[in-house]
């Protein structure tokens, strides 16, 4: 115990969130943290700025994976089988970003092909997209050990990749899935409970987290929670904006309850 009555644990964990919120305001491209720190509006779009569009996404994002092949960058290289780049059209409208691979995507090289892949299948059916149609990526392309989750240096290396991707891309809206994925793009150590519900912006882009679909098979009771995520997505592929700025507040009408139903 230390005198501020803090236990060890306490300061670690402590270091850990200012790492995280540190990585991830590098891969929100924020660098002058310090500004970004005391005025909150650093990190929100520009919309006088124009958004530079890649000529070639496709083109691009194949550059990209060849890049990460044999990617020795970090100790996730160690015990991989193979690295999960990501996979979707490079036109794509909506990008999914998850956390990182677990076994069976490793053993694939395919994002999110296991029990957490079909529920994050039907949510995008529910969104009225093919998976074929949005872009789904992880944050880290190797995967962690037992699936613990990714460590900051671990993210630090990688994260330059994902940032490439999304500018390659340049959709209409991210969708971070959990919380290592929304805190990495959102640049902070909040809890995803705190980040979900609102619109946050990644380099101009329009960003909604929300829960992790292997969370949700664990806690469906969230499911709810998650569906009003996906309509806040869907407003801003439709429209580009949300009404009256997020869930609950006036404009945002609850769904039947048949239209909430997005897993098993
Ligand atoms: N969980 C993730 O975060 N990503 C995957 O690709 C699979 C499971």
């Amino acid at each position: 115990m230390t005198p501020s009555g803090k236990t060890e644990r306490d300061i670690a964990e402590t270091l850990r969130q200012l790492r995280l919120v540190m990585t991830g305001l590098q891969v929100a491209g924020i660098e002058d943290w310090a500004a970004a720190w005391s005025d909150p509006a650093v990190g929100l779009p520009e919309p006088e700025k124009a958004i530079e569009q890649e000529p070639d996404p496709a083109g691009g994002l194949t550059v990209i994976a060849g890049e990460l092949e044999g990617c020795r960058r970090c100790r996730l290289h160690s015990e991989r089988t193979r690295i999960v780049f990501g996979e979707g059209s490079a036109h794509a409208p909506l990008v999914f970003v998850g956390e990182g691979p677990g076994l069976e995507e490793d053993r694939q090289g395919r994002p999110f092909v296991g029990r957490a892949g079909r529920l994050l299948d039907q949510m995008i059916k529910a969104l009225g997209f093919h998976r074929e149609a949005v872009y789904i990526c992880n944050v880290v392309k190797c995967r962690p050990p037992k699936n613990r989750t990714p460590e900051s240096e671990e993210i630090a290396r990688c994260g330059p990749f994902l940032i490439r991707q999304i500018e390659a891309i340049r959709p209409r809206v991210i969708c971070a899935l959990g919380a290592c994925a929304a805190q990495t793009l959102v640049g902070t150590g909040s809890s995803i409970s705190r980040l979900r519900g609102s619109v946050h912006y990644w380099r101009g882009i329009p960003l909604i987290c929300t829960f992790h679909p292997a969370y949700l098979l664990r806690t469906p009771a969230q499911k709810a929670a998650a569906w009003e995520d996906l309509i806040l997505v869907r407003d801003l592929l439709k429209t580009g904006c949300v009404q009256d700025g997020g869930i609950g507040r006036e404009g945002i009408k609850p769904s039947p309850a048949s239209d909430r139903h997005i897993g098993p």
